[in-house]
């Protein structure tokens, strides 16, 4: 009776999109857990290892959903890895780009580690005015800018080489990703490439009964449309889906189940665009 009542609150909460100020709340906790407390203090004394300031808990918190400093620097070299090792097995050599973009970049977890990629024009944007702010301040090797929740965005076309999108379409309703797509297409050169992870098979214990027919089935499963954008609205891809609609227009050139290796245990698709 307790237990359906508080699932009952807590699938409220969630639709109205207040479960993240619970979790937030609820996260706070463990930020103020002398475990948590002494083990980013560590982190913190000991530098991020990369040069580059490590950014506030709160802002760690609305990308990655912890506050572990830890985490963060570990699963973001990761994800750099996981890029790096597909593009190399792609053959593309990221130090012949001429521009690279982080797209829905955070509070740059991952494109701090792109630093020393010297004479590469290094980009991040997303929407959240907060995250973009630190980012301007703190890792001034790259240029940040700021869009809204829908297309466009403030480049040119055919501007980037290169454009990565970890744990960002995972975020949206159907609308919005193939806007999206078409604008990344826009701002990608004619043969240039677009990585980006996505919750698929792996995810399948977690769905219900009918989104996992309907995941089965080809489709696309969003939850929480009506809060696209928030870590909340979350949506699962087959791979099928991925390459018969989301791709379309380009053509997807690597896919490596569970591959997302900062962002475990999504998978990873490398597209280009013709
Ligand atoms: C789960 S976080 C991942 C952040 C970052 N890619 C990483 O791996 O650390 C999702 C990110 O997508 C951003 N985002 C969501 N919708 C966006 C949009 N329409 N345009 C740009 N960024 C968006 C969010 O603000 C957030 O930073």
């Amino acid at each position: 009776m307790v237990i359906a009542l508080k699932r009952r609150i807590i699938g409220a909460l969630t639709d109205l999109g207040m479960l993240e100020m619970v979790n937030e709340a609820r996260g706070l906790g463990t930020l103020l857990s002398p475990k948590t407390i002494l083990g980013n203090r560590r982190c913190r004394n000991g530098g991020s290892g990369d040069g580059w300031p490590i950014p506030p808990a709160r802002l760690i918190y609305l990308v990655a959903g912890t506050y572990n400093v830890e985490w963060f620097l570990a699963l973001g070299r990761r994800g750099h890895d996981a890029i790096t090792d597909t593009l190399r097995r792609n053959k593309i050599d990221p130090r012949k780009f001429e521009a690279m973009l982080d797209f829905g970049c955070g509070c740059g977890r991952v494109i701090r580690h792109f630093s020393d990629l010297k004479n590469v024009e290094i980009c991040g944007t997303d929407y959240n005015g907060k995250l973009i702010g630190w980012c301007r301040e703190n890792l001034t090797f790259a240029k940040f800018g700021m869009n809204e929740l829908s297309p466009p965005l403030d480049y040119p076309d055919s501007k980037f080489d290169f454009a990565y999108a970890l744990s960002v379409f995972t975020h949206w309703g159907q609308d919005l990703e193939f806007a999206w797509m078409d604008e990344i297409r826009r701002v990608i050169k004619p043969g240039g490439h677009l990585l980006m992870t996505t919750h698929g098979q792996s995810y399948l214990p977690g769905l219900s009964d009918d989104e996992r027919r309907r995941f089965n089935g080809g489709e696309l499963v969003v939850r929480r449309a009506h809060l696209a954008g928030k870590n909340i609205c979350t949506t699962f891809f087959s791979e099928a889906y991925v390459r018969e609609n989301l791709s379309r227009g380009c053509r997807v050139v690597d896919f490596v189940p569970e591959g997302a290796r900062g962002n475990p245990t999504q998978d990873l698709y490398l597209l280009r665009f013709e």
